[in-house]
């Protein structure tokens, strides 16, 4: 009995910082920042924290499952911006939305951790510990992005996206199969040098700027060009699905290239594939559940349909998803 995503919602704030805005203060251009990235906007959360994002789409993704406080019984949050480095965001989401019957914990895997997550979630799901689960993934990235780095500023934005987990009496729908990696050697790479164990914050980690993102760009693009296609391809080739069989990929939205370098390898066509990066840039956990949010709002996700989601990130982390869509 597969575990299935049984409702969706997502929150993306109502501030928006354009490409014009960056031109304007940081050494770059609209052009630049399009031609390399597809990015036109992003939305910043001026006040609050990542369970602030959540709270909004958790109760939607509630209301349209017609459920209450007492019906959830786990909370998982994916997230790389904890509101605090402890309590976990999960104990803050069950405070604020009053879910009183529920545990939970946080996941952390950056840009794959709705991937990892969910396969959790649905694992949980799966062996009856868990009835009923709220899945989030939320980033509030303005809060570890350096806005005098225009290498870094115009990439991340602000998002939530949140989804119930349910057994599904119909071995049709839901998780059909994953294939989730890590490796470490990633680090130099895509980090946040301090305010961790290996380098507590001080005056000299905050004035070094060590409090924020750092990416090297280029050794990222191309590990995630390779991680994702090839995960995406194994995914494909190991449950026998051809490109026909394929209506949607949701990757991860970090790059545009890096999105058509993948559905390229799978060799399905960018009408298939899901790509909100022009409105929202890289929000981390929350870019693949807020797509397959969106889709579904507007009618575009068909239950029955084969979904394909990837993603790879800091770690680095990356993976691959086969969902039948349930909804
Ligand atoms: O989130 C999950 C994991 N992350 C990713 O998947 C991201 C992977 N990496 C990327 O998407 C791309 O590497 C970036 C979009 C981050 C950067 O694009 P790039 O084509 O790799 O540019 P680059 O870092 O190699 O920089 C090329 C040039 C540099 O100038 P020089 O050294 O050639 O003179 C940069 O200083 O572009 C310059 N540059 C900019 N110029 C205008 C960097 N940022 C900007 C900017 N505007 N915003």
């Amino acid at each position: 009995m597969p575990a299935t995503i049984t409702a969706i919602a997502h929150y993306a704030p109502p501030d928006i910082l354009d490409n014009d805005y960056f031109s304007k203060y940081l050494d770059t251009t609209n052009e630049w920042i399009m031609s390399r990235t597809g990015i036109s906007e992003r939305r910043i959360l001026k006040n609050g924290a990542t369970s602030d994002l959540i709270v909004p789409a958790a109760k939607e993704a509630m209301e349209y499952r017609g459920l209450g406080i007492n019906d959830i019984d786990c909370i998982i949050v994916a997230t790389v911006t904890p509101d605090y480095m402890f309590p976990n965001t999960a104990s803050m989401v069950q405070h604020k939305l009053g879910l009183t019957k529920a545990w939970g914990f946080d996941i952390s895997a950056a840009c794959s951790g709705f991937l990892f997550s969910l396969v959790t979630a649905c694992k949980l799901v799966e062996s009856g510990a868990v009835k009923r689960l709220l899945l989030c993934g939320a980033d509030k990235m303005s809060s570890i992005t350096d806005y005098k780095d225009r290498s870094q500023a115009i990439l991340f934005g602000d998002a939530a996206g949140v989804c119930i987990i349910e057994n599904t009496d119909d071995p049709n729908y839901g998780l059909q199969d994953f294939i989730l990696k890590i490796d470490g050697s990633g680090e130099p790479f895509l980090h946040q040098v301090a305010g961790g164990s290996f380098k507590p914050a001080s005056h000299e980690t905050v004035d070094a700027g060590e409090h924020y993102l750092y990416q090297d760009g280029q050794p990222v693009f191309k590990a995630a060009v390779k991680g994702m296609a090839d995960v995406s391809a194994e995914i494909m080739e190991r449950n026998n699905l051809a490109p026909d069989d394929v209506s949607w990929l949701v990757p991860h939205q970090a790059n545009l290239r890096i999105i058509s370098a993948t559905a390229d390898r799978m060799g399905i066509g960018m009408d298939k594939v899901m790509v909100n990066i022009e409105k929202y840039g890289n929000t981390t956990s929350a870019t693949i559940p807020m797509c397959l949010s969106e889709w579904h709002k507007k009618g575009a996700l068909k239950k029955d349909q084969n979904i394909i989601l990837s993603s790879f990130g800091a770690g680095y982390t990356w993976g691959s998803i086969w969902l039948k869509w349930g909804i």
